[in-house]
């Protein structure tokens, strides 16, 4: 499939996201904000809407897409909600949590979108763009995190750009993302099950629950629970070192609270995800650090260690991922 498009920027309010809703409509592809990440969004029902989404980002296809709805009674057009799902739901949404559930009858999710599963995994996204382009549009629109597959996810309209510019039709700029790291996914198929951890929690979701969510480990080689999990996902082209005690010479620092180790000075580039060890601060600025660093020439980004409690279970988890050996 030949990919060339002029992609055209506009800033996000009402007239933009008219344009993005008829994008949609004539199955075209926009880059969105969310409170997450930027999606790369697709009208879900359109079969080949979602093919060339998957082509625009290099995808493995057999990887299911998030559908995502203007509120709740849209939700449950698509999926089929018990009670545990319509608690979580009623709690967190909108906001960064996308639930897997058995899709209803009559969903209109294209099955290139769900992979073929019988599920489907939704989400009512915060972010007021993403709500004004959800209800012009009127159906659900299917979005990973709009960079090329592999690549960190997008925190500003300029990533989206450098990473798919001249690939899709539109980009809606938002201003840089409020999160930073992408929502939160929970199976409600049986017992809940944490399947990525994410912009919510986990301990707010178990509060909600009123006791311990299941875990799901992620290997690369199990069956497609979450395929989108695979081992190395979130990848700067340099090398990534956890839990650095010492930055070795030639190294870059991604830091994190008041206090630097060793070597810090001489560190050929710094970037602290948050200086003052505020969790929600560095979420926000991880993807974003990554890339600059990734782009200062350093050898490898060594990675102070993260407290792995609230949102650092998802920073753990994409530094992890950052980190893993590629092909
Ligand atoms: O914050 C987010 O969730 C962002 C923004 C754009 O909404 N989207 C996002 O999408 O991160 P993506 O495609 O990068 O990740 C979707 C994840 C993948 O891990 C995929 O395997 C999983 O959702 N997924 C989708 N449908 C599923 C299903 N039916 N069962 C299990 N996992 C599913
Ligand atoms: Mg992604």
């Amino acid at each position: 499939m030949t990919l060339d498009f002029t992609t055209q920027t506009l800033p996000g309010g009402a007239d933009a996201s008219k344009r993005a809703a008829e994008c949609l409509r004539d199955g075209g592809l926009i880059g969105f904000p969310t409170e997450t990440v930027y999606g790369l969004g697709a009208d879900a029902a359109n079969a080949a809407a979602v093919a060339r989404l998957y082509a625009a980002k290099g995808r493995p296809s057999f990887n299911p897409l998030i559908a995502h709805v203007a509120d709740f009674a849209a939700a449950r057009r698509i999926a089929v909600f018990d009670a545990i799902a319509e608690r979580l739901a009623s709690a967190f949404w909108p906001g960064p949590l996308t639930l897997v559930l058995p899709k209803a009858a009559g969903c209109a999710v294209a099955d290139l979108a769900t992979a073929g599963l019988e599920t489907v995994a939704i989400r009512v996204p915060a972010h007021p763009v993403a709500q004004t382009i959800l209800r012009a549009f009127g159906g659900a629109v299917v979005a990973p995190s709009a960079n090329r597959s592999g690549h960190v996810s997008p925190t500003t309209a300029a990533h989206v750009l450098a990473d798919l510019g001249g690939r899709i039709d539109l980009i809606i700029d938002g201003g840089p993302v409020t999160v930073g790291v992408e929502s939160t996914i929970v199976g409600c198929v049986g017992s809940p099950m944490l399947l990525r951890p994410g912009g919510v929690p986990r301990e707010a979701i178990e509060r909600v629950l009123g006791r311990p969510l299941g875990t799901s480990s992620p290997s690369p080689t199990a069956a497609p629970v979450a395929p989108g999990m695979l081992a190395s996902h979130y990848a700067p082209r340099a090398t990534v070192r956890l839990t650095a005690a010492v930055v070795k010479p030639g190294e870059a620092l991604l830091a994190f609270g008041p206090d630097l180790p060793p070597g810090a000075e001489a560190a050929i580039a710094l970037r602290n995800l948050s200086p003052r060890g505020d969790l929600a601060e560095a979420a926000a600025n991880l993807f974003g650090y990554l890339r600059e660093l990734d782009g200062c020439g350093a050898s490898a980004i060594a990675v102070m260690p993260i407290p792995n409690e609230g949102l650092g279970e998802a920073i753990n988890d994409r530094l992890r991922r950052a980190a893993a050996p590629r092909d």
